[in-house]
Formats: C-alpha cells, structure tokens, sequence
C-alpha cells in the first residue's frame, strides 16, 4: 500500500484519489463447466490486484502497472479496439465498455499493481477486470451493480479480448467472502456462501511455473468441443447445457456424438458437474477425506478426458496421492500449467513442500512455488 501510494505520487505528480482492491481465486472442484451451465466451487484468496487512481482534467486515460514496464496514454473518446498483446487492454475493455454504455467518465491516471502470479490460473484477468469497473463505478457513481460488473468483465473478456470464459472467475472476484466458497449455478447465477471450515488442514496452492504457451487457444478449442457434442446429443436429448444432461442418459445417446474426442469431453463436462454435488454435500457435513477424494477423481478426469492437464501438474498431483497428510489435490482454473491445490494438514505444510520441491524438481528441471492461501473477500475499496 505504502509503495503504490508512493510510485503513484512519483508518476503522477499527486495523491490518489482511491485506491481498490480485487482478489484472485482458486476453484475448489467443478472446473471446465461454468461455460456448459454446470455448478462450480471456487473461492476468492487473499492475493490480487491493487489500483491506485485520480481523476485528471486533460481528458487522458494513463495507465501504469508495478508488475509490467510498458505505459499507456490514450485519449478520452467514444470507443477503443484491442491494441497487441499487453495488459492494459484488459482495464482498456472495461472503459470502452462503460463508455459504450453511455456512462460519461473523465480522464483517469491509473496505477496497477498485482501480487497474484500473472498467467498462472489464478484469474489475475478476471481480477483486473472488475478491478476496473468496480473502481469506475464507485469514481462516478454509476451504481452498477456486482451482477452486472460481473457479467460485463466476462462480456469483456469474451468479446475485447477473445477468450471464450465462462462466467466463474468474475463471479468468484466479485461476490468472494472471507472464509467461504461460493456454490455457484452457472446457468441460473443463483449461488450459494458455504463456509469452508477445514480444521487442522490448509489449502495450499502450488504454483507450476510453467510458461502458459497456447493456453487461450487451447481453452476457446474446449468450448468449441463442447458446443459441438451438445449439438450432437440435443439430436436425442432435449438440454440448453451439457450439465442438463444426466450420466444416465449421456450412457444412452453418446453414440449420437460420433466423435470418441468429444464424446471424453461431455464424459467429462457431466460427470465433474455430478461431482460438484457431492463434494458440496462432503462440505457441508464436514467430511473432508471424501471431498479430497472428489478432487483426485476431478483431477484425473482433467487429466484423461479432457486433457487440460500436463506433466507438470499431474507431478504434483501424483506427489500429493503418495503423501499421507495430504487429503486430495488437483489442476484449478483453465490448466495447461498455472497451478494446483491441495489440501494438506497445518503442520505438515514445510515438510510436504521440501518433498514436493525436490520431487517435482527431479522430474521437471525447475521449482515449483508453494504458499498457504487464505479464502479472502471479493473486490472492495481499501481505506
Ligand atoms: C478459466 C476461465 C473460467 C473457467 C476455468 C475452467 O479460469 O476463465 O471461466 O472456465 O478456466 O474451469
């Protein structure tokens, strides 16, 4: 905090006027369904991103970041376009969003600063994003709702940006509390706070390393996969989603789809929206060995059916099942690298990343990166 304060007075000249906050999150379990109308779990951590900002007179938008070199200056005007591949497109979206909207806003000095590991699963996008309209609806009063800032980050992302997202990660940056994951319906919006009480274990999360290469491109093929087998199935089957579909009757109309590819990724799609269920009956009647068991089996699906995995995080993953006082862990957010979790008893967290480290070292080449995480609050104004 200090620092942001400081660098922004540098940079701009000023104080600034507000500063916000937006978490990060981890999905728990339901992953790769919220695009197919499936129930998720996630949660938002205590990790995130900061925005310093002031109203400026000189009609220009300047964004800076602590994270990234690269600046921008731009002036005010009615719409804006993607421009490559740098950060600030995505605070960019949101503005040319809201001015889309009709909302008038004046010019902004922007300073950013993230202490999430950017790229690596853990919705560093999603928390810029809402960031972003949280802030300029709070700025100018514009009185948008947490839905809406949701909904429109997703829509920025989707259509600025060009990844095919479901909405959980909005959901997850806006609506997170302190200690509880959210059950959501992705199809509905209609969610549930459940409070994560996981006694003498901590939630850790387990960073790869790995360099997302393809990450985006991979992610828009699954969603195209998917539409093609629920088009395929709906020849047989009355469903808006893949989730509408129960296993039983997927068993009965997959030969409708034709395709042994997809076929595995509507396997997958409706059997990990089964599998939110019951991990979300083992939460709330505290039975958390079954829960971490619904997590292996989340994993592996990934892994075989869905193929979102890698080398990397299947490592960790085989690392945690031959680990006594670790009681499930798996891939959270889009996969193809960023990071696992793991539940893993309190005291036993230094000696379960010195074997990891060494374990996932030998085989990789490179440390992974492990932290305890705490579930924390979604987007807010810091004071
Ligand atoms: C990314 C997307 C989410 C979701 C996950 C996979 O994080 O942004 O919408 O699809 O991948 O569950």
């Amino acid at each position: 905090m200090a620092e942001i304060k400081e660098e922004f007075k540098k940079r701009f000249g000023k104080n600034p006027d507000k500063i916000f906050f937006s978490p990060g999150r981890i999905n728990l379990i339901g992953e790769h369904i919220d695009y197919n109308g499936g129930r998720v779990m996630p949660c938002a951590i205590s990790l995130g991103t900061y925005l310093a900002v002031s109203k400026n007179t000189d009609k220009a938008l300047r964004f800076h970041c602590l994270n990234f070199p690269e600046t921008a200056e731009l002036h005010l005007q009615n719409s804006y376009s993607r421009s490559g591949k740098e950060w600030f497109n995505y605070p960019l979206g949101v503005i040319d969003y809201i001015i889309g909207q009709d909302h008038s806003i004046s010019g902004l000095d922007m300073l950013f600063s993230g202490n999430l590991p950017i790229g690596a699963g853990l919705s560093s996008s999603a928390s810029i994003e809402v960031l972003t309209a949280y802030a300029l609806s709070q700025l100018f009063q514009l009185n948008i709702p947490g839905l809406e800032i949701a909904l429109l980050s997703k829509k920025v992302e989707n259509e600025f940006i060009g990844v095919n997202c479901g909405i959980m990660d909005q959901f997850a940056v806006t609506f997170g509390q302190k200690d509880k994951a959210i059950l959501l319906n992705c199809d509905t919006l209609e969610y549930e706070l459940l409070p994560i009480d996981i006694g003498g274990y901590v939630l850790a999360i387990i960073n790869t390393n790995k360099a997302r290469t393809l990450s985006d491109s991979k992610y828009n093929e699954r969603f195209a996969e998917c539409g093609a087998a629920l088009k395929a199935l709906k020849k047989g089957i009355d469903a808006k989603h893949l989730c509408d579909i129960g296993i039983q009757s997927f068993q009965s109309h997959r030969h409708l789809i034709n395709d042994p590819v997809l076929e595995k990724r509507a396997l997958h799609v409706i059997a990990e929206n089964f599998r939110v269920a019951e991990a979300s009956k083992a939460v709330k009647s505290g039975k958390l060995k079954e829960f971490g068991q619904l997590m292996y089996d989340s994993h592996q699906s990934l892994q075989e059916l869905y193929e979102v995995s890698g080398v990397e995080l299947d490592t960790i993953v085989e690392f945690c099942k031959n680990y006594d006082d670790c009681l499930g862990a798996r891939m959270t957010g889009a996969g193809f690298g960023g990071c696992a979790i793991a539940l893993v008893r309190n005291e036993k967290l230094d000696d379960f990343t010195r074997g990891l480290t060494e374990y996932y070292k030998n085989k990789i080449g490179y440390e992974p990166t492990v932290f305890a995480s705490d579930v924390g609050d979604g987007v807010g104004e810091v004071s």
